[in-house]
């Protein structure tokens, strides 16, 4: 049955008409009106690949080293609160598939499993982000426990100091803890499997942490509430206490990107939430290359926003990343589909990126450099800096 799914839009059609309205603005919205959103894909549409020829590709390399280990593909599982959401069972679907094709797969702080279920159905794969709301030492609570559990990548999510307006979210009456409105009986009523599912699966909470109407803790913490106490001397403070990788997701600024290298942080990922936080951003793709020539050719990075194909994949490592996240896809996938969505999602994306590397002559996706790039017209694309 997913064989009739042929590309990423292909799914999230699909999961538009299974999911309800509210939990699909939940996924497929973004911040204001929308344009950063777009623009991540509309700008990564824009950069062309050079066909090349003449060049043995009959074997391609779609595995790769990264941050200390040997992953099966490129791409991996961006960190997404209540994925269960999209679907009931989405958290287990992301993790198996993850086991299967050797990819990382991120818990969110907002989470809809809990920090050791994640990690003991992943394993290595297993990544944990880090959100920290009103109480710090809350969240260095949840720092101990990912170490506990026996995580080794910790990503540290900077781009929320405060929640963005997301209006069709807004307009469909979402909000955490969930209170029922007449329009979602009708919502809901519409679309009978997802309700069915999700009473069987149980309504989807935030598993790690405490909202507040189930009382005050150290972990308590509402999704609209400031998360931009942090700065500077807490990063210290985290990368003295985790011994592990550390990551700073949602980095944008080149100047940022190389104060977070020297505080000594393993990674940098350079992300505008998917066009979920600041509307008037600039497109992720288009820091890319800035933030690459900034940090210096071997330091460590990691993209997302505005991921939708396997060529997009390899546009951004051509573009400067050494690996790429996909958020939305993947929803759209279990949306679609549940596990078997999620599934096809991965095997589309990896028949693509193969497809790719065939087409510009990388035998292996280790090597993607900017010479796979296509300048064709003087400043119709991303200014490519000093790559
Ligand atoms: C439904 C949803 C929930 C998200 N929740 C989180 C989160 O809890 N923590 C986080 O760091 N990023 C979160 N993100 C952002 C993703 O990690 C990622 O940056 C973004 O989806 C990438 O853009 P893309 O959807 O265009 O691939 C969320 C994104 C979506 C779509």
């Amino acid at each position: 049955m997913t064989r009739t799914f042929h590309c990423l839009d292909d799914l999230r059609r699909a999961a538009r008409r299974r999911m309800p309205g509210i939990t699909f603005a939940l996924v497929d919205g973004a911040a204001g009106s929308e344009i950063s959103n777009h623009l991540n894909c509309d700008r990564l549409e824009h950069v062309r690949l050079m066909p090349r020829v003449l060049v043995d590709i009959s074997d391609r390399t779609l595995g790769k080293p990264f941050l200390g280990q040997n992953w099966g593909l490129p791409f991996g599982i961006a960190p997404m609160g209540m994925c269960n959401l999209a679907w009931p069972g989405t958290d287990k679907a992301l993790a198996a598939a993850a086991v299967h094709y050797g990819m990382p797969v991120c818990l969110s702080t907002f989470g809809s499993s809990t920090i050791e279920d994640t990690r003991e159905r992943a394993g290595d794969n297993a990544w944990f982000q880090l959100y920290v709301g009103p109480s710090v030492e809350g969240a260095l609570e949840l720092v101990a426990r990912a170490e506990k559990a026996g995580y080794q990548y910790l990503v540290l999510t900077v781009d929320v100091p405060v929640v963005s307006a997301r209006i069709r979210e807004r307009r469909h009456g979402l909000e955490v803890p969930f209170r029922m409105q007449p329009r979602n009986f009708v919502d809901f009523a519409l679309h009978p499997a997802w309700v069915f599912q999700t009473l069987i699966e149980g309504v989807p909470k935030p598993a790690n942490v405490v909202l507040p109407d189930a009382g005050k803790s150290k972990t308590t913490f509402t999704r609209n509430e400031i998360r931009g106490h942090i700065d500077w001397d807490f990063l210290d403070r985290l990368r003295e206490l985790w011994q592990g990788k550390l990551i700073l997701k949602g980095v944008m600024s080149p100047a940022d990107a190389v104060r977070i290298r020297d505080a000594g942080a393993d990674a940098v990922y350079v992300s505008n939430h998917g066009g979920r936080q600041l509307d008037a951003a600039p497109p992720a793709i288009d820091m890319l290359p800035q933030i690459r020539a900034a940090v210096g050719s071997d330091y460590p990075l990691i993209f997302d926003s505005g991921v939708r194909s396997g060529e997009g994949v390899v546009k951004a490592l051509a573009l400067g990343a050494d690996f790429v996240l996909l958020g939305r896809a993947f929803l759209y996938a279990a949306g679609a589909a549940g596990e078997r969505g999620v599934f096809r999602l991965v095997d589309l994306l990896s028949e693509q990126v193969a497809l790719t590397l065939g087409q510009i002559g990388y035998p292996d996706v280790g090597t993607i450099d900017r010479n796979a790039l296509a300048v064709t017209q003087a400043g119709d694309l991303t200014d490519l800096g000093s790559v």
